[in-house]
């Protein structure tokens, strides 16, 4: 991947971090973010249904979906590492072989890919500095729905960003996160004829649901 956050992506999520994660999900699984989303999600109709999971780290939206009764999709992932984890956790539950994994960055290999029901990303629009193009091809695939949990655009979550990437730029890492502003994610999903029809908040992030109208 030549951008230079993919490197960081690559760098941050790495085999360590992802084995640490599964170990994280197989004992308490999803996060009470993802749960929730979860539960959006299967609201929107998950029976049957397909799924594109752009960043799904070690897939716990993937498994969540599987479980409600989705048959399966496709998973990019900027990180290699996170990847062989979500797939290694959906062989485990034997339901491997109806997914495609894709290793990449989603604006670059998004061409080739289906359009899927449900689109969804996890904590990914934070991870990436291009919020136009990564929101713009991913809400063209969604079918039916568009399910992501982002940080909220407030100054609480701006201070912990930025002393975050303070961090970063010490260490002389790469990867950098950012709060994109919540007008400018929405206003593009609209665009794109997604409405939206759920929203909740935690502190710092935020989970919502789009349906394509129609
Ligand atoms: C904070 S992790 C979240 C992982 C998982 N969705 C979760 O909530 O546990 C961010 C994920 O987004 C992925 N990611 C970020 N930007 C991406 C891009 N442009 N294309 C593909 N994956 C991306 C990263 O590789 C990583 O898997």
């Amino acid at each position: 991947m030549t951008c230079q956050q993919c490197v960081g992506i690559e760098r941050q999520f790495d085999d360590a971090v992802a084995r640490r994660e599964l170990k994280r999900y197989r004992r308490k699984g999803p996060s009470k973010m993802t749960r929730a989303l979860l539960e959006a999600l299967a609201g929107e109709g998950a029976e049957g249904a397909t799924f594109l999971d752009v960043g799904g780290g070690v897939g716990a939206l993937q498994h969540g979906l599987v479980e409600a009764g989705a048959v399966g999709g496709t998973n990019v992932d900027a990180s290699p590492a996170y990847l062989a984890k979500a797939r290694e956790e959906a062989t485990e539950r034997g339901y491997a072989e109806r997914v495609r994994y894709i290793s990449g960055n989603f604006v670059d290999v998004h061409h080739g890919l289906d359009d899927a029901d449900l689109v969804t990303l996890d904590r990914v629009i934070c991870c990436y500095h291009d919020m136009p193009a990564l929101v713009d091809t991913s809400a063209s695939k969604a079918r039916r729905a568009y399910g992501l949990i982002y940080p909220r655009d407030r100054r609480l979550t701006r201070l912990a960003i930025g002393l975050l990437n303070f961090v970063q730029r010490l260490r002389r890492h790469p990867f950098r996160a950012y709060v994109h502003a919540t007008e400018a994610v929405e206003a593009r999903l609209q665009a794109h004829g997604l409405r939206r029809v759920y929203l909740r908040h935690w502190m710092l992030w935020q989970a919502a649901v789009f349906r394509r109208e129609g």
